[in-house]
């Protein structure tokens, strides 16, 4: 059997959350690449974060993907477009999966979004849920991204800053609201304490689950098993890639690279706790000095 070759894109470890979903329902070749170096992408302008996107989505065409999965909210928010209209492959966002898995879950038709700066300020989320019928409460908190790349997933400043950022939220937003969007890759990762702080007939949605339906829906409709390739390319290409077994998943037909920007060390620790398994095989990229 050939595999798709997917690639997958965020500023930093956040996207893990999306890969681990999609790796759970989807055989593949996972490639992921991780911005390390130039994040936080949630507080730069719509134009860098095109360019840093547009530069990350041809180096994963480097490593012959099929099709792109853009698993950053502030990314799919301010460049999707763009993106889209530089690759060659098909690509496939977070907002818009995200937004429809809310307007499944919701009875209120109302719901608080929380985001980067960037991805409030595009009103991404408000739109694509007004298209479902759904008005949105949208807040940034910014803070978020910077503690969970330290890794402060459990931690008691990352606890109140979650008490003040949803305090307000909850303040200023409609009463009926009945879902709590984490409309940020990153956010997921510390869903557990925000579930204790946030209202308990407050739903808790994100897009990591729907993003890997709307792909898994994408490669069933599209052939991406290229008959035409030789089994000894095909062969070639499998050596170069590592497998890594992470026990929760079925391993076989599953394999993953990890690129990242930064360290090296610090994203093998991160993404072992993340997904739950050693992460050894990481390579760093320098994409400012490529020709
Ligand atoms: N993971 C990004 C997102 O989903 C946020 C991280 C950043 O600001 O770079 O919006």
């Amino acid at each position: 059997m050939i595999l798709p070759r997917i690639g997958v894109f965020d500023s930093g470890v956040g996207g893990l959350t999306v890969l681990k979903a999609m790796a759970e329902q989807l055989p593949a070749h996972y490639s992921y690449f991780g911005d390390t170096a130039r994040l936080p992408y949630g507080t730069k302008s719509a134009e860098t974060v095109a360019r840093y996107a547009i530069g990350a989505t041809r180096f994963l065409e480097a490593q012959n993907i099929d099709l792109l999965v853009i698993a950053c909210n502030t990314a799919t928010a301010l460049a999707f477009p763009l993106i889209q209209e530089a690759a060659h492959v098909p690509v496939v966002g977070v907002v818009e999966p995200g937004a429809a898995m809310v307007a499944e879950v919701s009875k209120t038709r109302s719901a608080i979004v929380i985001a980067t700066e960037a991805t409030v300020s595009s009103h991404a989320y408000r739109d694509a849920l007004h298209r479902h019928g759904l008005t949105a409460h949208e807040k940034a908190c910014p803070l978020f991204v910077p503690l969970v790349e330290e890794g402060w997933i459990e931690h008691p400043v990352t606890e109140q800053v979650a008490r003040i950022y949803l305090g307000e939220a909850l303040q200023q937003a409609p009463e009926q609201a009945d879902v709590l969007v984490l409309a940020c890759t990153h956010y997921p990762l510390i869903a557990p304490l925000l579930r204790r702080i946030a209202p308990g007939h407050m739903q808790i949605v994100d897009s990591a689950e729907s993003t890997a339906r709307a792909v898994k829906k994408m490669i069933g409709e599209d052939s991406f098993c290229h008959p035409e390739r030789s089994e000894a390319a095909v062969a070639t290409e499998r050596s170069r890639r590592v497998p890594i077994d992470l026990k929760m998943l079925p391993a076989e037909h599953r394999t993953f690279r990890f690129y990242v920007t930064d360290s090296v060390d610090k994203f093998k620790r991160l993404a072992t706790r993340f997904l739950g398994r050693q992460v050894d095989h990481v390579e760093h990229v320098d994409l400012e000095n490529r020709g």
